[in-house]
């Protein structure tokens, strides 16, 4: 039986009452959690003294904005309140949430003025690390520290000593410690992305963190950076992947020793703390040849919690998500094209064809099936059939990196250049090396618009971005 909301009854007054239902776990699914998040300029400590804070722009004074963390299947109303000078909007990045929820300006809400509040309400189906952004401006508004995790908590989460998260961000700082106010210069646009000078975890930088011998952790790595790509190495330690953006894979050792993750990829570790007490472990960044970096060092106190490492289980349940019939599939091809070294002549842009001088002078650089995103609203590229299994073949013909990304569902990532990979692992975001081809597969079971774009966000504001829709 449903309880109807009798007239007059206020919205405010249901979730009070509901709310003592909370105590009663069946009950879950139907009593959102509430939360607060307010965008606003503020000051935070990025770099250690004696340089001065830095202004930022962050969720509730916080860069990481607060964790949000929940159960998997509880709902969570969420109340943005805008204290920016410019309009925002949320994204919550790999959460499977009704498309009118998705934080899309224009194309799925419209955007939240300064000043002005908006409310998020959704389940919450899948476990895992995903994390939320604004989707308006995201390379200034990212890049000023708009960002936080969003955990959502397995019922029978592996057994750890500590789970651990790492936002991992990349900013461009000048001496005096501030941001360096160059967004959008055509230079990012077109090549890279914006990347920085000064890398943080969790919103400072330090030189060493604390970890016991024989400790577990479960290690959270979410990369918020607006452009750079980390390669992390953990040296003397063995770490095994067990989720990546969110979703379980099959345990494994990263390949080649190092962790892979594009602007917006997470990925889930166990880490042992295998060694003795006083044993320093570097954690070595080297994506970029010849920039090769120390984040930090993890360092063991005296303290030594177990001989040997646990022989608990590290795999974790899968998460509902529709298995897509691969054989049956239908196939399309999503070609990106453009940036500097292209061989892109011209493309679309709002029904136009333009070449590429005249897209350029209007900071433009990028194009999906030839055309140029201007806009979140665009005619999608593919129209696909609700409940329909589909394989996308992503034609990377540039000569740079990009991790490209799809609202509203995870999809399996089954081939690389025609090869299929080994693990088929589920994502929401798939890194993809220049010229690369990489084929992925999902059952296109979530309607609505959803962007389908890179997330190197100078990338997508210089049109590479697009419109996948379910329907
Ligand atoms: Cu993380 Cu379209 O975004
Ligand atoms: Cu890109």
């Amino acid at each position: 039986m449903t309880h109807a909301l009798p007239p007059g009854v206020s919205r405010r007054g249901l979730l009070t009452a509901a709310g003592a239902l909370a105590l009663c776990p069946t009950a879950s699914l139907a009593v959102p959690r509430e939360m607060r998040l307010r965008a606003a300029p503020d000051t935070v400590q990025l770099v250690p003294t004696p340089h001065p804070p830095t202004d930022v722009w962050a969720f509730d004074g916080q860069v990481p904005g607060r964790e949000i963390r929940a159960r998997q299947g509880d709902r969570i109303r969420i109340a943005l309140e805008n204290g920016l000078a410019e309009e925002t909007t949320v994204h919550w990045h790999g959460l499977r949430v009704p498309n009118d929820m998705d934080g899309v300006p224009h194309l799925t809400q419209p955007p939240v003025p300064a000043g002005g509040r908006h409310v998020y309400e959704f389940g919450l189906p899948d476990a895992g690390t995903y994390w939320y952004h604004p989707h308006t401006r995201g390379s200034e508004q990212v890049g000023r520290g708009l960002y936080g995790a969003f955990i959502v908590e397995e019922t029978e989460p592996p057994a750890v000593d500590r789970d651990m998260v790492w936002v991992l961000d990349d900013w461009r700082l000048l001496d005096s410690a501030q941001i360096s106010g160059d967004f959008g210069n055509f230079g990012d646009m077109s090549h890279a992305g914006r990347l920085g000078n000064s890398v943080t975890v969790n919103g400072a930088m330090p030189e060493t963190l604390p970890v016991r011998a024989g400790e577990r952790i479960r290690l959270r790595l979410i990369n918020a950076a607006n452009a750079r790509v980390f390669a992390l190495r953990f040296e003397g330690l063995a770490p095994r992947i067990i989720a990546l953006d969110g979703q379980p894979v099959e345990p494994h050792a990263p390949p080649g020793g190092r962790i892979v993750l594009g602007p917006a990829m997470r990925a889930d570790l166990i880490l042992d703390i295998t060694g003795k007490p006083g044993d320093r472990h570097a954690v070595i960044d080297g994506f970029y040849p010849r920039q090769t970096y120390k984040l930090l060092d993890l360092v063991c106190g005296e303290e030594r919690l177990r001989e040997e490492p646990p022989a608990d289980p590290i795999a974790l349940a899968s998460n509902p998500l529709a298995e897509p019939d691969v054989a049956g599939a239908r196939r399309h091809v999503v070609t990106f094209e453009g940036g500097m070294m292209s061989r892109l002549g011209g493309a679309k842009l709002r029904g136009e064809y333009r070449d590429i001088r005249a897209l350029m002078r209007q900071g433009l650089a990028w194009a999906v099936n030839g055309v140029v995103a201007h806009g979140h609203v665009l005619d999608p590229i593919v129209t696909l059939e609700r409940g329909s299994s589909y394989v996308l073949e992503l034609r990377n013909d540039t000569s740079w990196w990009h991790p490209i990304h799809l609202h509203g569902h995870s999809f399996r990532v089954i081939a690389r250049d025609g090869r299929p990979t080994a693990l088929r692992e589920w994502r929401d975001t798939v890194l993809m090396a220049p010229r690369e081809r990489v084929d992925i597969a999902f059952v296109a079971d979530n309607p609505g618009d959803w962007m389908f774009h890179c997330h190197i966000l100078e990338h997508q504001e210089a049109g590479m971005m697009g419109v996948v829709r379910v329907a």
